[in-house]
């Protein structure tokens, strides 16, 4: 597990997501016109992972089961791009609140077993949490962070770096102060029951939400304040055992995750971790929208798909 910790967090490299689920990218291609086939999933993603000098500024890709059951992760494998797995089942409702639950541990153990003899050398786990006035809840927070830890304990045992996600959801009119503390109580909450399984906190990766304010607070802020907030929650919440946190893109449009994560990576100092993207949509949208599901788009959707890798991973070193 430390080899794939130190092969996963390098200098200027970062994780790409493209992980979503049967849904997800269903809803993604809807918004292109183009219907989700197995087939049409594997010849997009494809597209990402040929191009051209990824190894280059991506050492790990987080796949979705159907990928690697197309044998899609092999062509990570000969770029020394190291593959992983989203491991969680989606959400439920929780107690019949609006909530919604992280599921997935029932059958956990069996799969990883069987990810691991396909070479998965890493897993996620998302959690959301979502904040209104009244959430997330006391309750909630136990269960769902909870079953994160118990995940990373399994993962573990299998010999499987566990990447947990607990993801502060963008939606809402909260100010960026609000969401640095809902991060800041999470991941405390997450590193409680984390120690409580006896998860070995050196052979595990933190993937976080930045803080930012909701969109319908009417407020946008600036890279300098995100940072801050964000490097303010991470300080006070994540112990210094742990080796990297990397960053969702959360609905960001690409330009502004990267300048986040170039300010964040800017104002770091002397924080212990490794601090790069694991990003999906802000590293996938524009090469998406360029290739809408035609051959003759391939070559330019590969141009601009390594563009934004070129640009993420400058941000990544705080360069921009
Ligand atoms: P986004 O970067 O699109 O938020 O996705 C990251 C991810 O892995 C969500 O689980």
């Amino acid at each position: 597990m430390q080899e794939t910790v130190q092969k996963l967090l390098v200098e200027g490299k970062g994780l790409l997501a493209a992980d979503e689920s049967t849904k997800t990218i269903s809803n993604r291609f809807e918004t292109l016109g183009l219907t989700s086939t197995p087939e049409l999933n594997k010849k997009y993603r494809e597209m990402l992972f040929t191009t051209q000098g990824i190894e280059n500024y991506i050492s790990g890709v987080i796949l979705f089961d159907e990928s690697v059951r197309q044998d899609l992760h092999k062509i990570l494998e000969s770029k020394g791009v190291v593959p992983g797995i989203k491991v969680d089942e989606g959400l439920e409702s929780f107690n019949n609140t609006p909530e919604q639950i992280t599921k997935g541990l029932e059958t956990l153990d069996i799969r990883l077993k069987e990810y691991a003899e396909m070479g998965m050398r890493f897993a996620k786990w998302r959690g959301v949490f979502k904040i209104t006035d009244m959430y997330p809840s006391k309750d909630f927070y136990d269960e769902n962070l909870g079953r994160m830890a118990k995940y990373a304990k399994i993962a573990q045992e299998n010999g499987i770096v566990p990447i947990v996600e607990p993801e502060v959801l963008l939606e809402g009119n909260h100010t960026t102060t609000r969401c640095s503390e809902t991060l800041d109580s999470t991941l405390k909450i997450l590193f409680e029951k984390l120690n409580s399984e006896g998860v070995d906190l050196k052979n595990l990766i933190v993937k976080t939400s930045m803080a930012l304010p909701g969109p319908d607070s009417g407020v946008k802020a600036l890279p300098l304040e995100v940072a801050n907030a964000t490097l303010r929650a991470l300080k006070r919440s994540v112990p210094p055992e742990v080796p990297g946190v990397v960053f969702l893109s959360g609905g960001q449009t690409p330009d502004e995750a990267t300048s986040n994560l170039n300010e964040i990576v800017k104002l770091k100092g002397d924080s212990p971790w490794v601090l790069t993207f694991s990003f999906s949509r802000a590293l996938q949208n524009e090469a998406m929208e360029t290739w809408t599901g035609k051959d003759e788009n391939t070559a330019k959707a590969q141009q601009v798909f390594i563009k934004r890798l070129e640009t993420v991973s400058k941000a990544a070193k705080g360069e921009l």
